[in-house]
């Protein structure tokens, strides 16, 4: 029974201990689409860790389709199908991947799609810069920088996706009317081999190129070893491009280092777009659309926005580093806390063992006390042992010379217990009383009182003799006022310690810990 609640209490204990320690589960999963892997993007999606590094119920699930809208309609399909919560997404081509997003919309998920469009209405939210005022902002750079007058190589981004589209139809509108025309349109798919291997195969006067606009910087690097390996000696031409980004290889540098002539910045804001993720999910208000604002890159700006930029990402890298020893620290904590309950869980335990096994022995000592003060004698035999006792008797040997045998009815005769409880009684504080001298007081030979007694009681009479002796310690002890070695002496021990011994061996406890106080 105690076992069993033991047991019982423990499985609850290690429960809620396991309840306590297991991770939070995120409330909000996020899933997030992206068409294409490469510096903007791991940019954007650092961002938006960073973001939900503040928020801890949310969880960020990103996919990556590697400029494959095939690939990305089966991500967001699977992303769906898995369960998020929300879908922010940047189709690779307007068209294409929109039969996915509007079923993630259609099956009541919210869905922000940014930076490149879709060709339905089906989204919650839309987040971009505006990329046809990027390419004719970038088309009036092009025209004074080449004094109105010029020839120009435009590297298309990917065919079919929204952005390349508008950033052509702006610069080509900024170009109307002026001197400078478009040699040739070269496609790309937005990433800088393919810009390079196409910009190498063109079949025009690389000569005659004043300028290369290219749809993003990279493609613009691309376009570049192309004409260097081309042009060899010859002086080269411009090259512009579009997402000026900060940082190591992006495009702020690269036109500070004349690389490139100009850049335009393409706000990656994956901060701005995990709050506004949030907002829907929440139900706080929020802005259906969202058009961010943005700056061109030239040489005389670059120096300083280089600055600016190179403090934000140490800034940045600063954030980071706190929220790394942040997160250490909170596990950490979440560790000591696991410990603490565990060891609550323990010492709730122990004690309550103890309570147990305390409650326990005071039942079994009160047990005691009550069979001892109100017997002297443990006469009661079960039954199996003294069916054994009548037949090994039945077996034994044959009577002595001299000695009468009894008959069964005779053996089991109460008054001859009787009889023999009040010999014992009368004598008990005799240190010598032997049983011999029992027998002879019972009239009855050594073997013959032997054999009745062990036939009644189960019990050899020394040991019967002991017993009492013991158990009328114990009442003394509790009763009167006696100590250990007067009421070892007063029951026929003639040694204290030897009382004390067999004492304990009978009880359980030692004589000294029933002394009436
Ligand atoms: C990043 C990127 C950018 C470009 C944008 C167009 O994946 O290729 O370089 O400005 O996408 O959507």
């Amino acid at each position: 029974m105690t076992r069993k609640l033991i047991t019982k209490l423990t499985i609850l204990g290690i429960c809620a201990l396991l309840v306590s320690c297991s991770e939070k589960k995120a409330k909000y999963v996020i899933g997030v689409s992206q068409c294409s892997e490469d510096i903007w993007r791991n940019w954007q999606n650092s961002e938006m860790k960073m973001e939900a590094n503040f928020h801890d119920d949310v969880e960020l699930r990103f996919t990556t389709a590697f400029d494959d809208s095939k690939r990305q309609i089966q991500q967001i399909d699977e992303l769906v199908d898995n369960g998020i919560n929300l879908l922010i997404v940047a189709p690779n081509q307007l068209s294409s991947v929109t039969p996915a997003i509007d079923r993630a919309f259609d099956k009541g998920i919210p869905v922000i799609v940014f930076e490149r469009k879709t060709d339905s209405p089906k989204y919650t939210a839309f987040v971009s810069a505006d990329n046809y005022e990027m390419g004719r902002q970038m088309g009036e750079y092009v025209v004074s920088r080449l004094q109105g007058k010029g020839r120009v190589l435009e590297v298309y981004g990917l065919k079919g996706s929204s952005p390349a589209e508008e950033r052509h139809n702006g610069f080509v509108d900024a170009l109307k009317d002026t001197g400078v025309e478009i040699a040739a349109t070269i496609h790309g798919d937005w990433t800088e081999m393919k810009a390079y291997e196409a910009v190498r195969n063109y079949q025009g006067d690389f000569a005659s190129i004043d300028l290369v606009f290219a749809h993003n910087d990279r493609s613009a690097i691309g376009a570049r070893k192309a004409f260097q390996e081309r042009m060899k000696t010859s002086t080269l031409p411009l090259f512009c491009g579009i997402d000026g980004l900060p940082g190591e290889n992006g495009g702020i540098r690269q036109v500070r280092d004349s690389l490139l002539d100009a850049s335009y910045i393409y706000p990656t804001r994956g901060d701005q777009l995990l709050l506004l993720a949030l907002d829907i999910l929440k139900g706080r208000p929020y802005e259906k659309e969202t058009m961010l604002t943005s700056a061109i890159v030239t040489p005389e700006n670059a120096k300083v926005l280089m600055l600016e930029s190179d403090e934000v990402m140490r800034q940045t890298q600063n954030l980071e580093k706190l929220q790394i020893l942040a997160s250490g620290y909170l596990q950490q904590l979440a560790t000591q806390r696991t410990i603490t309950y565990l060891a609550i869980i323990l010492i709730a335990l122990l004690l309550l063992t103890i309570v147990l096994f305390y409650l326990y022995y005071r039942s079994k000592v009160s047990a005691q006390h009550e069979r001892v003060i109100n017997n002297l004698w443990n006469l009661e035999v079960p039954e199996e042992v003294k069916s054994e006792i009548v037949k090994s008797e039945a077996d034994g040997p044959a009577p002595q010379e001299g000695e009468v045998e009894e008959s069964p009815e005779d053996e089991k005769e109460p008054l001859f217990l009787v009889h023999f409880k009040d010999v014992v009684e009368a004598r008990l504080n005799d240190s010598d009383l032997s049983v011999d001298d029992l027998a002879a007081a019972m009239n009855l030979s050594r073997v013959q009182l032997y054999r009745k007694v062990k036939a009644i009681s189960g019990s050899s009479p020394v040991e019967l003799l002991r017993t009492a002796r013991l158990n009328r310690g114990y009442q003394l002890l509790l009763t009167t006022g006696k100590n250990v070695s007067e009421v070892a002496y007063d029951v026929g021990f003639t040694a204290p310690s030897y009382f004390t011994k067999c004492f304990k061996d009978e009880f359980g406890v030692s004589p000294s810990d029933l002394q009436a106080k």
